[in-house]
């Protein structure tokens, strides 16, 4: 019986071509509407290949303006700029929120260039001598993005930036490592040093939000990647467009897309009409990303399903710290986790918090505020829980 229901889903009638192409870790071929932004990258990393010389540029833009692929597409075709000129360059790009330590982030930059490099027990200093000295000894040259980066700083200080622009430095020799910094806006330059400030400052480049019109060129060139030849109907593109130009956000735009395309396959349509948008738009919410919930740790998941389940079962607008915990341990015991102590909880609660996916605030209850008290605002916290779920059940 599950082989035939195998084979049936297997044979299942379906708009898509290449689902994948509409994740949002896919690096299109094409970026629409950013010819000139590549542009402006592409004269400031000028005098790294010319000169040899290290850069440092800062992309800003709200959410999903594209910052993260434009990165990915310049730092693709700078390595083959380089390479062309016979000049040993890597490309690089880090998430700082999924790599949320400055230990992680160099590690990282560590292992690209060789996996085995025993790194474990060393601090973050010696790492990243380790990485100039590699650098240094075969003529290399490295671009690292960091994305994200003004959550990072909020966490963890302005250290990571202060010591990758300045390790070179203070060794003398040129300085090999450029840096691309991703964040929504300028304001998180205030923590850095004058000096690094002052750098970043200059080279600027801000991502605007798309309008309808760009976010359905976005979208068009996207439905030729992944979806059969006219399957999804030209109204259904200018709805998505209209609906996501709310935000000018292109991230939205392609998962209303998919989902759509998905609510099309579930009915066997064979076409993606703007009826199944709508059905889209009811379980997309823009104000939280996807990405940020999945790249969850394990016991934050639990946590932020604690939350979602309390809330949803209560119908308050708010759940106390101690009845979250409560229900936490429950969680735990169905994913059959230890659940972890009070002080582990509480940071998990913190990053969520940080990370927009919460909102905490004293309860006014309690000892010296030591009760908070925990609200969903962004999304139903019932659809928040069924994500959690499932997110839980990939594990
Ligand atoms: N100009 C574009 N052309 C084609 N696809 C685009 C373009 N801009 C964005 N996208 C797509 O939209 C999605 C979101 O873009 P991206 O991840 O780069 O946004 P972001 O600005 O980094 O957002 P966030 O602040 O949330 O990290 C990705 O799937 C990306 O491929
Ligand atoms: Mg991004």
């Amino acid at each position: 019986m599950y082989g035939d229901i195998f084979e049936e889903e297997m044979n299942r009638e379906t708009v898509f071509r290449d689902a994948s192409k509409l994740m949002p870790e896919y690096v299109p071929q094409v970026l629409v509407h950013r010819e000139e932004e590549f542009r402006q990258l592409t004269r400031f990393f000028k005098p790294v290949l010319e000169n040899r010389s290290s850069q440092r540029v800062l992309i800003t833009g709200s959410v999903g303006v594209g910052k993260t692929v434009l990165a990915r597409r310049f730092g693709a075709e700078l390595e083959k700029a380089a390479g062309s000129r016979g000049m040993n360059l890597t490309y690089l790009h880090i998430n700082c929120r999924k790599d949320r330590t400055i230990y992680s982030v160099i590690a990282k930059i560590l292992q690209h260039f060789n996996p085995r490099w025993p790194y474990y027990g060393l601090g973050p200093e010696k790492l990243l001598n380790d990485v100039v000295n590699y650098l240094n000894s075969r003529d290399a040259y490295l671009t690292v993005t960091l994305d994200e980066l003004d959550f990072f700083v909020q966490q963890n200080g302005p250290n990571l930036v202060y010591s990758l622009t300045r390790t070179a430095e203070e060794r003398g020799g040129p300085n090999r490592i450029s840096l691309i910094a991703i964040a929504r806006d300028k304001s998180f330059l205030r923590s850095l040093d004058a000096a690094t400030q002052s750098t970043f400052m200059h080279n600027v480049i801000a991502l605007d939000r798309y309008s309808a019109s760009q976010l359905k060129d976005i979208l068009l060139s996207r439905i030729r990647e992944a979806f059969k030849h006219g399957v999804v109907e030209e109204d259904t593109v200018d709805l998505i467009a209209d609906i996501a130009s709310r935000w000018g956000d292109a991230r939205f735009a392609l998962e209303l897309l998919w989902r759509a395309g998905m609510a099309a396959d579930a009915e066997a349509a064979g076409v993606v009409t703007p009826e199944h948008a709508r059905k889209a738009k009811a379980e997309v919410y823009p104000e939280i990303k996807r990405e940020v919930l999945r790249d969850l740790q394990l016991h934050e998941k639990l946590t932020l399903l604690a939350v979602a389940r309390k809330l949803n079962l209560s119908k308050r607008a708010y759940a106390f710290t101690g009845d979250v915990e409560k229900t936490y341990r429950v969680v735990c015991e169905e994913y059959r986790e230890e659940p972890r102590r009070h002080t582990q909880f509480w940071e998990y609660l913190q990053r969520l918090n940080a990370l927009g996916v919460v909102d905490i605030k004293p309860s006014g209850l309690g000892q010296r505020g030591q009760t908070l008290k925990i609200s969903i605002q962004e999304v139903p916290a019932e659809w928040l829980e069924k994500e959690m779920e499932k997110l839980l059940r990939e594990k």
